[in-house]
């Protein structure tokens, strides 16, 4: 069997070290966990992965079950990353299931998910 036949088609996800330390990436269409302790930089994995995603001409999905997106979006912002006008650019998305959101199960974003998540994304943190 040729050496071609074992390898797994990565993604990069544009954050330099990791895609070197992990050989080019992502497994491709497949899911992976980002577990590690609070701190450990998941949510800012996650975020620079759509980020760079974005600037390669893919969507993002956010899903965040934990920090409220308005909270994302203004930490994010004092990283450099303005979500707020990638969501107005309609390139990243958030599906806020979070528990301080009363109302996500006729949120808007859920709903908007439903179409958005097979159609358009082809990145998703959550
Ligand atoms: N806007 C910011 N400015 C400076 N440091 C930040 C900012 N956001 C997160 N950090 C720091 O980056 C690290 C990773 O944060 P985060 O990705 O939110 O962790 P996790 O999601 O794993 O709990 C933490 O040490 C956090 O304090
Ligand atoms: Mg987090």
């Amino acid at each position: 069997m040729s050496e071609k036949r074992h390898q797994v088609e990565k993604l990069a996800t544009g954050i330099p070290g990791f895609d070197h330390i992990s050989d080019g990436g992502l497994p491709k269409n497949r899911t992976t966990l980002v577990s590690g302790s609070a701190g450990s930089a998941k949510t800012v994995f996650g975020s620079q992965f759509l980020v760079e995603g974005i600037k390669r001409g893919e969507g993002g999905v956010f899903v965040t079950f934990e920090e409220e997106a308005d909270d994302i979006r203004s930490n994010l912002l004092s990283l450099g990353w303005d979500i707020d006008r990638l969501e107005r650019e309609n390139k990243w998305a958030f599906v806020d299931a979070s528990p301080c959101s009363t109302t996500w199960t006729s949120s808007p974003a859920i709903m908007i998910s439903a179409r958005f998540l097979p159609a358009y994304s082809t990145r998703c943190a959550r």
